[in-house]
């Protein structure tokens, strides 16, 4: 694997060994071995030019905890603002010796341009482009329902301590809300397909992009139906993404209140679900429209720990783009 830039790239065995090295990485953290020797001498760029908390500071605290060089780039504040190119940019990099790339764009599509134009000789790591792709996102919400739920699924291949070596087939999943600019879905429905769960998207007919009909997954106008019918093992609520949305305020429909009335995951909504039930977000959170505050701290809600997971799951990525394997090496 040369770049990360698309979770339908990953074959089954590569997303696995992607878990399983994070959950390498996590027991060195928890063994509070908090710094490794792997990466020393290595130059990873965090170049975002999309605004981020958690990616950016998350791919810095992985990279570091690796020993690696960190630059981070913000678009903002840089000589993009005067109309640099993504080429010049690239090339400006390229001088600098980055090893690797971790872009945020908010063009659909510029993590391949960076990895394939022939700009720069690193890998390319995509940390969300537009509404297409977002692979450590999917990558680090697999880990979390693995660690929670894994040999739940029917059909789920057990391995040791915390699901290391399974995969998450017989799991159900149900991603609500706004697909239509959630590159977060689309991360998510093709590496839970490749790792064998079955996956619900529910949402309102506007919020739902044309052509979902050919995805490999189900589709639902109804949460209640959903939730009580389904029964599903992880609720992964998406973010209403009002900034994505052109033309006004009527662009959002149905209306705010109407959405959190029938898409909104509440105490109610929860309370149909089965007890071993997890809540998932990849944040930011609006608080009050697709999630209540009472359903995000809830018990069953592993927002946070989501967070903590991307850490370890950034780790692997960084090692294994950058080192290729975990043969032969002490985590
Ligand atoms: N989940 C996610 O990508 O969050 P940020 O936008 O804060 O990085």
């Amino acid at each position: 694997m040369r770049h990360l830039l698309s979770t339908a790239d990953l074959a089954k065995d590569e997303a696995i060994e992607l878990l399983d090295t994070a959950a390498q990485m996590a027991a060195t953290q928890s063994r509070e071995i908090k710094k490794l020797p792997t990466l020393r001498g290595r130059t990873v760029v965090n170049l975002f030019f999309e605004d981020s908390t958690r990616t950016r500071i998350s791919f810095e605290t992985a990279a570091k905890r690796l020993s690696a060089d960190v630059i981070n780039f913000s678009a903002k504040g840089s000589s993009v603002s005067k109309g640099e190119s993504l080429k010049d940019t690239a090339l400006t990099l390229h001088a600098m010796g980055a090893d690797a790339v971790v872009v945020r764009h908010w063009a659909s599509g510029a993590p391949y341009q960076l990895a394939h134009a022939g700009w720069l000789d690193a890998a390319v790591l995509n940390a969300g482009d537009g509404t297409h792709m977002h692979p450590t996102q999917a990558l680090l919400d697999a880990y979390t329902i693995r660690r929670h739920l894994g040999g739940r699924g029917g059909g789920l291949r057990r391995g040791g301590d915390d699901g290391v070596g399974a995969d998450l087939a017989g799991l159900r999943v149900a991603i609500v809300g706004d697909v239509l600019h959630s590159r977060v879905a689309r991360a998510n429905v093709r590496l839970l397909r490749t790792l064998g769960a079955e996956v619900t998207l529910v949402a309102p007919p506007t919020l739902l992009p044309v052509g979902v009909e050919s995805w490999p997954c189900r589709t639902s106008y109804d949460l209640d139906a959903t939730l009580a019918d389904w029964q599903p093992d992880a609720v992964m609520m998406l973010r209403v993404q009002r900034e994505r949305m052109s033309g006004g305020a009527g662009a959002f429909f149905p209306s705010p209140l109407e959405y959190t009335r029938y898409f909104g995951l509440d105490a109610r909504r929860l309370a149909v679900l089965p007890p071993h039930s997890i809540v998932m977000h990849p944040g930011p959170m609006n608080r009050g429209l697709e999630i209540s505050a009472e359903a995000a701290d809830s018990e069953r809600a592993v927002i946070v720990e989501q967070v903590a997971n991307g850490v370890a799951v950034r780790m692997a990525a960084l090692y294994l783009l950058l080192s290729g394997t975990t043969e032969g090496t002490a985590l």
